[in-house]
């Protein structure tokens, strides 16, 4: 085994143990997301889609986040790839 991965292997317990519920992804999607999708993703208004019902993955997600479709925003200019990729892994706890 090398030992780039075995680190990795040893580091996997720690990543488990931080784990939730603060995902920073949710201070981000309150700030930019919620005035259409609302707080918990149902509010749809300007006729964003219910982001609880979506199927789109975390690579349709990020796509629709960056470049934005029709009335969506998009957010390129405004958050970091990083912060995309953070709001997006929010998005997807929405239930
Ligand atoms: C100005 C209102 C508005 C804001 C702000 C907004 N959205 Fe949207 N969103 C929309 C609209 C409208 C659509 C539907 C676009 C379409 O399909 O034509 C949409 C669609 C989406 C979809 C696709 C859902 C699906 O399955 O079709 C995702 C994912 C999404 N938004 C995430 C986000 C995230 C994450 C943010 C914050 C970074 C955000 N939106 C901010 C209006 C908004």
């Amino acid at each position: 085994m090398n030992l780039r991965f075995s680190a990795f292997l040893l580091l996997l317990p720690q990543l488990a143990l931080a784990g939730p519920p603060a995902l920073p992804g949710q201070a981000i999607f309150q700030k930019n997301c919620a005035r259409c999708h609302g707080a918990n993703g149902k509010l749809g208004l300007n006729g964003a889609h219910d982001l609880t019902k979506s199927n789109l993955n975390a690579f349709g997600r990020t796509y629709m986040v960056t470049k934005g479709l029709g009335k969506m925003p998009a957010f390129e200019k405004v958050l970091t790839p990083a912060q995309v990729q953070q709001v997006v892994a929010y998005s997807l706890t929405l239930k």
